[in-house]
């Protein structure tokens, strides 16, 4: 039984990680400071920040907000853009997310919301709320002037010794396939250039390579205005910092081999890192994770991740009896990451040898598989994906 009354949670899955729980980056934190550090001094910088879905892009960005904010006067506006389709949905998102965030700095907060007062709404039970009649009506008009609307609200923030402004567009992929987008983002970089003093700012975007090239398909020459800086999966360095970091944080210790356990499953994946912690944070009784502890946990994240995306997405999508025999088969043979192709043909009914090659075009194309480095290797993109599909081959297979 979990004990719900362990806590709070240090894991964080599915949400940005909090500043303080923030681990590792150091290189590519390093390139944002030195970008930040420009802006400060009153240049335009641009900085698009890569990497898969879930490597912690979006951590990254909320990490270098509060460094610009702490650090180096600038003032961050972090803005999802989730469900936006418009540049008037930009401009609308860019001023309800200023209103939503508090700033590090309370009196900067103050300011802001004084110069955004035409759109702060009645007083709600927890804050105030927005005005969304007079920001829709006020959206086209912020669009066609957005470069100048920045300008007036580093004026205004200057009283407070703000020196420039960190704009970060996350969660592009609704958006950035649109000519307008990649035009507008042109427009805002040719403008701030033309202008006698440029505005201080670090445009900062946040998305997968596609987002990026799908940008550039629309204006060739976006691709030359970014300095690109990719995240990979995190070493173990980074992930054993993490864990202990984040356990201490609730007065739990973490044994060695049980640490490398989790670290050799989440695979540099923070996703996976805090979907594994979080699992083996509820199963444990006694403040300190051991190896039983942390096999559960990697058991329960499998059951977790499985449920989501292997039931969904492969099996549902490999309907065919002989894909699912095959997954078992793999499921089965493979006791790591990779197989080879030929080694599992051998073990394949006439039926499964015919749909074989079907089969790994489509976990291929389903994200579950990739061709390895050697011939006829194929390796599972996530180690919790092969383990579920043992497990689940496993419980298939047990005597009733
Ligand atoms: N440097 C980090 N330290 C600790 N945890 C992190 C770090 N970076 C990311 N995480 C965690 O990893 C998970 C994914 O992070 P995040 O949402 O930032 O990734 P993303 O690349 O923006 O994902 P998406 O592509 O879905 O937008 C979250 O649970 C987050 O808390
Ligand atoms: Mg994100």
């Amino acid at each position: 039984m979990e004990n719900i009354n362990k806590g709070k949670s240090p894991f964080y899955p599915g949400q940005p990680v909090p500043v303080e729980l923030f681990t590792g980056r150091m290189n590519e934190i390093s390139r944002i400071q030195r970008a930040i550090s420009q802006v400060e001094q009153g240049k335009f910088q641009a900085i698009f920040l890569t990497g898969e879905y879930g490597i912690g892009k979006s951590s990254l960005a909320g990490f270098a907000r509060a460094l610009a904010e702490i650090n180096y006067h600038l003032f961050g506006i972090h803005i999802l853009l989730g469900n936006a389709k418009t540049i008037d949905d930009i401009s609308a998102k860019t001023i309800q997310t200023v209103l939503q965030t508090p700033a590090f700095e309370p009196k900067v907060f103050e300011n802001i919301r004084n110069f955004l007062a035409r759109y702060v709404g009645k007083q709600e039970l927890f804050g105030f709320g927005i005005n969304l009649e007079v920001l829709k009506t006020d959206a086209p008009q912020i669009s066609r002037g957005y470069l100048p609307f920045l300008n007036d609200m580093l004026s205004k923030l200057s009283e407070q010794g703000i020196k420039g402004l960190m704009l970060i567009f996350d969660e592009i992929n609704g958006i950035a396939d649109t000519p307008e987008f990649a035009h507008f983002i042109k427009s805002l970089v040719d403008e701030n250039a033309l202008r006698k003093v440029p505005v201080p700012l670090l445009l900062m975007l946040c998305g997968v390579e596609e987002r990026r090239y799908e940008m550039i398909k629309h204006h060739q020459s976006l691709e030359r205005i970014f300095d690109i800086v990719e995240i990979y999966p995190m070493n173990d360095s980074e992930m054993t910092e993490f864990y202990i970091k984040a356990f201490d944080t609730q007065g739990i210790k973490v044994n060695d081999s049980a640490l490398s356990s989790l670290c050799h499953y989440a695979q540099g994946f923070p996703k996976i890192m805090h979907i594994i912690g979080d699992a083996v944070f509820w199963l444990d009784k006694d403040n300190y994770i051991d190896d039983y502890d942390a096999l559960n946990g990697i058991l329960t994240a499998a059951e977790e991740i499985g449920k989501k995306f292997v039931d969904h997405q492969v099996y549902s999508e490999l309907h065919s009896k002989d894909y699912h025999s095959i997954l078992g088969k793999i499921g089965r043979q493979c006791t790591d990451l990779s197989f080879n192709k030929k080694d599992l043909e051998s073990g394949l009914t006439i039926a499964e040898k015919k749909k074989f090659n079907n089969f790994l075009q489509r976990m291929k194309k389903l994200k579950a598989l990739k061709s390895g480095n050697q011939r006829g290797e194929y390796v599972f993109l996530n180690r919790l994906v092969p383990l579920y599909i043992f497990l689940k081959t496993a419980k298939i297979e047990l005597p009733k």
